[in-house]
């Protein structure tokens, strides 16, 4: 499973980037306000060249398919790596129907059932985002729907990639592979504890001292 980070934090980018583990970036509105992104061009533009070859994506914010479009080309001619992020909606899919003919990739946002899933690959999407956490949030199992859209795909044999967004923590990074999702969108926060386990810092400082007592000099023998 392929990981990319839910951020559109320059900082947070670039020190993720860093770490060798990145596969991709994707954003939202929410992500470009949090993060103080006024020019949100320049911004997806700079993700791009910190994540070479990643997919990238980039959201519309008009709610009919012809704003959607227009949205769509422009952010599509920033980058070569851009991938259109479409919310799931009858307006949303015949946009991701029209610039599938054009070439232009997308991702379909907002899916939060597994009948929303089968559209998206019906309409010819590249991605697709399920929303386990907010899903979860109102009680319902989140990482069902990633298991059950991976399951349609593979019977079908739909090129649409599963990226398991909203993640609100490591167990659900593992619970999207175990599930076969091909992707996870995580935060920041919880791309960074993934690295962490106690017993790893232990033994890092175990071998240090050790390490630390074998070259101090030896006191001289009487
Ligand atoms: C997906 O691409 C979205 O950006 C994201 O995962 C939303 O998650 P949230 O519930 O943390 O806002």
């Amino acid at each position: 499973m392929k990981l990319f980070l839910d951020s559109a934090d320059l900082d947070e980018v670039r020190e993720a980037a860093g770490w060798g583990v990145l596969s991709g970036v994707t954003t939202n509105p929410s992500l470009l306000a949090k993060a103080g992104a006024r020019d949100f061009q320049s911004v997806i533009r700079e993700i791009c060249t910190l994540v070479p070859g990643g997919p990238i994506s980039a959201e519309v914010v008009s709610e009919d398919t012809a704003g959607m479009l227009r949205e769509a080309r422009e952010l599509a001619a920033l980058h070569p790596q851009v991938v259109i992020k479409i919310p799931m909606t009858p307006a949303g899919m015949a946009a991701v129907r029209a610039l599938k003919d054009e070439g232009i990739r997308t991702n379909v946002t907002l899916v939060f059932s597994t009948a929303q899933g089968l559209l998206a690959a019906a309409a010819g999407a590249s991605f697709v985002s399920p929303f386990v956490g907010r899903l979860d949030d109102t009680g319902a199992d989140g990482m069902a729907v990633v298991r059950e859209i991976v399951s349609i795909y593979r019977l079908y044999g739909y090129p649409t990639e599963v990226i398991a967004a909203s993640i609100r923590h490591p167990r659900h990074v593992v619970e999207a592979a175990l599930a076969g999702a091909h992707i996870a969108t995580i935060p920041f926060k919880v791309l960074r504890q993934l690295f962490e386990h106690p017993l790893t810092r232990q033994g890092i400082e175990r071998f240090l001292a050790d390490w630390r007592a074998l070259q101090a000099p030896r006191g001289v023998e009487v």
